[in-house]
């Protein structure tokens, strides 16, 4: 049995207004959105907004670069704009034509469309203006998980294909084309916006918003009526679960199994199993952080923290990591804290999948929930905060 989504039909007309909007100048750079992992993008982006968009007549093309880890990014990009090509004939006739084939049969479509992608005789940016031109209507990429992109070389050429697209097809005759961007690690997604030479540098990056009180009330509308589960109280727990519908979901399959209950003790089955499966994601996360070396504890600590204020290599974050070993765990300090072994511990952190280094070095946590599993071992301590600002006093 599918299983049933709460649909978010007044959110997918409001983004798909702003994307498709013509004046809207960020529209046209690319909308990044980010939310932390398991709150709905993927389910909100192709049930919802890819509906949306192509009732509203735009061509959509979706990409999920997490789909299947194993393929290059760069080629998933290539694969998903190919098949969409693939489509309509028209496209593939203009493509033979400019790339020299003058009769093309279903052999040709093949030989033609083999033609196109990166470093090839016709460019994403041309053949995205021939679907532009020959369907006169407006292309939306819809890249989830776009950070994953720049995890290898094909995927970020891809990008700087798709920004190429973007540029042409938003000019002169063509149709326009969209990009939006998802991802679930909002430091990742923003050095996509922020950094110069990245594709789609200065690109308006907007929090996707997690579900609300309209989600909670199909919630409690599904528990048995003897339960009565009220909205305010499931609330907090929703709120708990960082946004997670699964987590929702677990609470009223607990309930499921009666149709008897007190209000109270429903209550209580529901709250019981949202706290069940928190304590065992939490415990499982803290299990592994306390597998680490006492330094490479106190650097994951500190960068937890301090988020984008981190700066690893500062004396000042070297004498915090020290306070963090002795003051906060009780623990000697038995390696020298040096650039050279908090980088080695920076290294070990990301072999393990706790960080993520982007292209730049600048290392971010992996989203999956490791900041909110240490807040609630309360191992975000005072000292693990204490950051300098360039310039300014110790904090
Ligand atoms: N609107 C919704 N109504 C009911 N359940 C939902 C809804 N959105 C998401 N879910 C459920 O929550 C889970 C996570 O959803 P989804 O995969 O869309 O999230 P995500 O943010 O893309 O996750 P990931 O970070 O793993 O990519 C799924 O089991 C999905 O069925
Ligand atoms: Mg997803």
């Amino acid at each position: 049995m599918p299983v049933s989504i709460f649909h978010r039909t007044a959110l997918a007309q409001e983004l798909a207004t702003h994307i498709l909007d013509d004046d809207l100048a960020p529209a046209r750079s690319g909308l990044f959105l980010g939310a932390r992992r398991r709150t709905g993008k993927s389910t909100f982006l192709q049930q919802d907004l890819c509906p949306e968009l192509k009732r509203r007549g735009a061509i959509v093309i979706y990409i999920d670069l997490w789909e299947d880890l194993d393929q290059d990014p760069g080629d998933v990009i290539i694969e998903a704009i190919l098949g969409e090509l693939a489509q309509h004939e028209g496209v593939v006739m203009r493509l033979a034509r400019s790339a020299g084939l003058e009769r093309v049969n279903m052999a040709g479509v093949a030989f033609t469309l083999d033609r196109v992608g990166l470093g090839k005789q016709v460019s994403l940016a041309k053949a995205l203006a021939a679907l532009s031109d020959e369907c006169q209507r407006m292309i939306v990429l819809i890249v989830d998980e776009a950070q994953h992109a720049n995890t290898t070389e094909k995927g970020s050429t891809a990008l700087c294909a798709m920004k190429a697209a973007r540029d042409k097809l938003n000019m002169g005759p063509h149709h326009g084309l969209r990009i939006v961007a998802t991802g679930s690690n909002r430091d990742k997604l923003a050095v996509m916006v922020a950094w110069k030479d990245q594709a789609f540098f200065c690109a308006p990056m907007k929090e996707f918003p997690p579900l609300g009180v309209d989600f909670l009330d199909w919630i409690c509308q599904r528990a048995p009526a003897s339960a009565a589960l009220r909205v305010d109280a499931v609330a907090r727990l929703f709120k708990r679960s960082g946004y997670r519908p699964e987590w929702m979901q677990d609470g009223l399959s607990a309930l499921a199994a009666r149709d008897d209950w007190t209000p109270a003790a429903a209550a209580a089955a529901f709250e019981e199993a949202v706290e069940a499966r928190a304590d065992l994601r939490v415990q499982g996360l803290l299990g592994l952080v306390g597998l680490l070396s006492p330094l490479q504890s106190a650097v994951l600590r500190v960068l937890a923290a301090q988020g984008r204020r981190f700066v690893p290599f500062w004396d000042r974050t070297l004498e915090t990591y020290r306070l963090v070993i002795e003051v906060d765990d009780g623990n000697k300090v038995t390696e020298p804290i040096s650039v050279e072994s908090v980088r080695l511990a920076l290294e070990a952190l990301k072999d393990k999948g706790f960080l993520w280094r982007s292209p730049h070095g600048v290392y971010t946590l992996e989203e999956f929930g490791i900041r909110e599993a240490l807040e609630e071992g309360r191992l975000l301590t005072a000292s693990t905060q204490r950051v300098t600002l360039m310039g300014s006093q110790a904090v």
